[in-house]
């Protein structure tokens, strides 16, 4: 059984002030019946980790450099990511993709040095509009995941989120019939890749213009787990909602 997950892509937004918000989540979610997990900027990392403590919020970074150590300035690595308290990384997220020209290759060995020290990787995949009105989704997904992920992962340490890039940031959202058809596509190729087991525990999350409007019928689609949210993490009320609505499902 792949674990429910909540998790908060901050991207590029977030200074001290934002920590109210997870003190607003954590009063909020002594015991969520999910898994919560907040990826801040590199900037507030170790902060937001010693705030949380051993509280029910998982912590993580948005990046993960492929090698351990060395002359990559600008760059931060898993030992680092560790050392300031994340548990979790994201790799491939399109944002990255298209502003640093990452390709499935380098997804694919940042994910290996991700998991090699010890973190569990988010690893992001998703179409293009171009690519989906050209009907290449699937295609283009099985690509994705044949080339970002690399061998030896376990079901619990690896995370996939499908986030198509145009509903990311754009209020647009999949029908339940697409989002459905994707993951339906990428738990089958998890497993006949890893095993039905190990394919079977992976979490699938759906992420782009998640809301805590329509958080909960993309919840109930199966094999979707949870989701990756951007916008609507920033904010305890909204996190919370999307929270809720994953709980219940
Ligand atoms: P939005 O929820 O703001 O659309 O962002 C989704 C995303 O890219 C999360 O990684």
């Amino acid at each position: 059984m792949a674990q429910k997950l909540a998790a908060g892509n901050w991207k590029m937004n977030g200074t001290e002030a934002s920590l109210a918000e997870v003190d607003a989540m954590l009063a909020a979610y002594p015991a969520p019946g999910c898994g919560v997990l907040i990826c801040p900027p590199a900037t507030l990392l170790d902060r937001l980790s010693r705030r949380i403590g051993t509280g029910p919020i998982a912590t993580g970074a948005q990046d993960c450099h492929m090698n351990t150590k060395g002359a990559h300035t600008g760059d931060i690595s898993a030992e680092m990511i560790k050392d300031a308290g994340g548990a979790y990384a994201i790799l491939g997220h399109s944002e990255r993709r298209t502003d640093h020209g990452e390709t499935d290759a380098i997804v694919n060995a940042k994910t290996a040095a991700a998991l090699a020290g010890g973190l569990v990787a988010v690893v992001c995949i998703g179409e293009t509009e171009a690519q989906r009105d050209a009907g290449e989704t699937l295609d283009l997904i099985g690509t994705q995941l044949a080339g970002s992920i690399p061998d030896g992962v376990s079901g619990q340490t690896l995370v996939v989120a499908y986030e198509p890039v145009w509903a990311i940031g754009t209020g647009r959202v999949p029908t339940l019939e697409q989002i459905t058809e994707v993951h339906d596509f990428i738990r089958a190729r998890l497993q006949e890749r890893f095993g039905a087991d190990l394919g079977g525990a992976v979490s699938l999350l759906y992420g782009g213009s998640v809301k805590p409007s329509n958080a909960a019928e993309i919840f109930a689609v199966a094999n979707v787990d949870g989701a990756l949210v951007g916008g609507a993490s920033l904010k305890a009320a909204d996190f919370g909602a999307i929270i809720d609505a994953l709980q219940n499902a």
